[in-house]
């Protein structure tokens, strides 16, 4: 098969990583890509957000699969317009992936399905959402309704707060994003993701992980993309997961199929594990950055496979074998991220650290005369392999040690809240 991934982070790299692994694989490409995806791929300079350019590409490159990772592209539509040309595509519909694009939409389904999640208002006008906080009080969460690159979210202690978050996105702090307003009751306990393909019909629930959102350590800081994950979470056991699967995950994808616009894909579930059990906070349509990066190291199954029968309507019968170990990857970012920070510096001793054991996987990189340069926020996930979290945890860090990068920073405690279950 001749695979196209579609992106350029630390996902798309886990995941072009995996699939080069593939029997079934025999050219893959990844666009734009980035300075490691060029190892385990061939890069191709696309303008990923010209829809035409990307089917042009598949033409002439005789593609026979797509997989499309970045948020953006999903909601954009990316997968409809690669289908309409003929191409098979691992990537949830518009219409499907409006449940990461639009807060208000996957809220009318959470109502609709009775879904347990945080109860909420919808907003256009500042006013009414205003005159909903004072009803509600503090703590209480104000979000955009849209797409924010993770920003659009603010978990208020205090109606002063709040009322400055509301305030901020009517008045365009998130652009077009900010024009509804999503008031939500704050809901107390203990975060974790779960990862489900769906072929519109069937669901092979993939694993668990956890991120660490906050910039700092002790979760401090603004909110990023992710700074470190762990997989799997033992914070969701056996019980919570099958009540996972059966009061959201579920009536989420028959909600969505009676809806007549079935879901194919993977479903990314936020979920808050509170006092009376399992709740959504948010889902996403796409992978996980960086949860991708440590489930794709505990996977023994073929992951070109399972995205190929997920894209194709025929995950029966298929099955996800993970290795009994835990997998945790640290961000290295630089100094500056979430905020502003410069490009261009460089990088040494990453390419060194690869084993069975431990990977680098590239974000913002690039590569030029031989060298390493930094071009983004989050640019390298050192992601490790142990029998336990506290291997995985200082097998990373002993990566992250051995490279030097003085313009990177990452978290000193990703992990913790696992390690602090386990001593
Ligand atoms: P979201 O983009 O919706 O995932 O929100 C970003 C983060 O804000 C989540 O990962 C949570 O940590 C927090 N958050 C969002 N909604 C709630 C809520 N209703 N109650 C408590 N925390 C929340
Ligand atoms: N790690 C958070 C995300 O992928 O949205």
């Amino acid at each position: 098969m001749r695979v196209l991934v579609i992106g350029s982070g630390g996902r798309e790299h886990a995941l072009a990583w995996k699939i080069a692994q593939s029997p079934r694989l025999s050219k893959l490409f990844v666009a734009p890509g980035n300075g490691g995806t060029g190892a385990v791929a061939e890069n191709v300079a696309l303008d990923i957000t010209d829809h035409a350019a990307v089917v042009a590409f598949c033409q002439s490159a005789a593609i026979d699969f797509v997989v499309v990772g970045p948020d953006a592209q999903v909601v954009a539509g990316l997968g409809d317009d690669v289908r309409t040309a003929g191409f098979t595509c691992f990537c949830p519909s518009k219409a499907a992936g409006q449940l990461e694009g639009s807060k208000g939409f996957t809220k009318a389904l959470c109502d609709e399905m009775g879904i347990p999640t945080a109860a909420y208002g919808r907003f256009d006008n500042e006013a009414a959402a205003l005159a909903y906080l004072y009803t509600q009080g503090a703590p209480i969460v104000i979000k955009a309704d849209g797409l924010a690159a993770g920003k659009g979210v603010t978990v208020a202690m205090s109606v002063d707060e709040a009322e400055a978050a509301i305030i901020d996105c009517f008045a365009g702090a998130f652009g077009a994003s900010g024009a509804e307003v999503v008031i939500e009751e704050f809901m107390m306990g203990e975060e974790v993701s779960l990862f489900v393909l769906c072929d519109g019909t069937d669901i092979l629930p993939l694993t668990t992980a956890q991120d660490h959102k906050r910039a700092f350590d002790g979760d401090t800081g603004p909110n990023t993309g992710g700074m470190g994950a762990y997989s799997p979470a033992p914070v969701m056991t056996p019980e919570i997961y099958q009540e996972t699967l059966e009061r959201v995950i579920w009536p989420t994808v028959r909600g969505l199929a009676a809806r007549g616009t079935p879901y194919q894909g993977v479903l990314y579930a936020g979920l808050m594990l509170t006092e009376t059990g399992p709740r959504l906070v948010e889902y996403n349509a796409r992978f996980g950055d960086p949860e991708t990066q440590v489930m794709v190291m505990r996977l023994d199954s073929d992951l070109l496979d399972l995205l190929h029968a997920t894209a194709t309507g025929t995950l029966a019968g298929h099955e996800a074998v993970w290795k009994d170990q835990f997998a945790l990857t640290v961000i290295m970012a630089t100094k500056g991220y979430p905020g502003s920070y410069g490009k261009g510096s460089e990088i040494t001793g990453a390419d060194a650290v690869n084993s069975e054991t431990l990977q680098v996987f590239h974000a913002g990189t690039r590569r030029e005369d031989g060298r390493l340069l930094a071009e983004g926020g989050r640019v390298l996930n050192v992601t490790a392999l142990g029998a336990s979290a506290r291997e995985a945890q200082q097998r990373a860090y002993a990566g992250v040690d051995s490279i030097v990068w003085p313009e990177g920073f990452c978290r000193r405690d990703i992990g913790w809240r696992e390690l602090a279950r386990s001593v």
